[in-house]
């Protein structure tokens, strides 16, 4: 399976941060926003990833992860050069994807919890079997989400896209699993009335020909999307307290490289040495044994 993190779009909602900066390199605690999305697909054992963004900030991506190579990952890059809708990384994606099935994060959005890889192992399997997966999660401000509609036996019943009247308080997270045939798909979604290729337009149809798997995360779990100012400063304060009361880090993708056994451990004590200085740098030492 591969993977993709879209990482593009102009910010606006997060003006002035975001005038000269991708959103998706802004600061989420003690890291860049990119690692929490990227840890998603490499607890998902995916090691494939294209990294879509604009064209004017690929190179500070390039820089940060080169060719993924030093996490034992395979990265390449792809330019959106306008927010035209995120069913559009399919498109954008489609030489990379070959004849895959893809795991599709959303570059803003973070997930914290206990049965997670449990969770994203399923989905997998799911995928082998035609169906895509996608995840429910109760939130108090339904209007600003794609929206899943259950009937009382659970059953998925409808998909709607940021609904003026919700038919529930289950938000679509931005994590996505897909068989190939989402490629062919996307050339078949229209853009919707604001002017995107919206990923509500793929999932109806997979709803349509019975191949849609709603999973919800439960309460254990943390979701957050980091649109907004105040959600941006809650998601780093929610992450900074976590690793303080744990000693543990969040989404520390050398650590999940190296339980992977993607990387041996003098490959960590290397990447370990670049931030000896941090406490994240520190970190990464202790694992390694140092
Ligand atoms: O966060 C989950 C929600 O994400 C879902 O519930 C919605 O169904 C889905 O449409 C999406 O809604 P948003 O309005 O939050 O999407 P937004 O435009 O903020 O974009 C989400 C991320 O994807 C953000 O990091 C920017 C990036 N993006 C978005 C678009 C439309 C791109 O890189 N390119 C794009 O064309």
């Amino acid at each position: 399976m591969k993977g993709i993190i879209l990482a593009g779009g102009k910010g606006t909602r997060l003006y002035p941060i975001t005038k000269g900066i991708s959103k998706h390199l802004l600061p989420l605690y003690n890291k860049p926003m990119i690692y929490y999305p990227l840890s998603i697909l490499m607890l998902s054992k995916i090691k494939e990833i294209l990294i879509i963004s604009n064209y004017e900030y690929i190179k500070n991506y390039k820089r940060i992860f080169k060719d993924g190579s030093q996490l034992g990952l395979k990265i390449k890059y792809a330019v959106q050069e306008e927010a035209k809708g995120i069913a559009e990384a399919f498109i954008l994606g489609e030489q990379f994807i070959e004849n895959k099935n893809v795991c599709l994060v959303l570059g803003d959005n973070i997930i914290y919890g206990h049965g997670l890889i449990d969770l994203l192992n399923n989905a997998k399997k799911n995928v082998k079997k035609n169906n895509s997966v996608i995840f429910g999660y109760n939130v108090n401000n339904p209007q600003e989400y794609g929206i899943v509609e259950f009937d009382k036996n659970g059953k998925v019943i409808s998909i709607e896209e940021k609904p003026k009247n919700p038919k529930s308080n289950y938000a679509v997270v931005g994590l996505y699993f897909y068989p190939n045939d989402v490629i062919k798909k996307a050339y078949n979604v229209k853009p919707s009335a604001r002017g995107e290729l919206e990923i509500t337009s793929i999932n109806e149809m997979y709803l349509k020909e019975n191949r849609l798997k709603v999973e919800l995360l439960g309460r254990g779990y943390a979701w957050f999307d980091t649109g907004t100012h105040d959600s941006l400063l809650d998601a780093s304060n929610f992450i900074r307290t976590i690793e303080k009361r744990t000693g543990l880090k969040v989404a520390c993708i050398e650590e999940i490289a190296y339980n992977n056994k993607w990387i041996d451990r003098n490959q960590l004590q290397k990447l370990a040495k670049k931030f000896e200085k941090t406490e994240y740098g520190k970190y990464l030492m202790e694992i390694a044994g140092d």
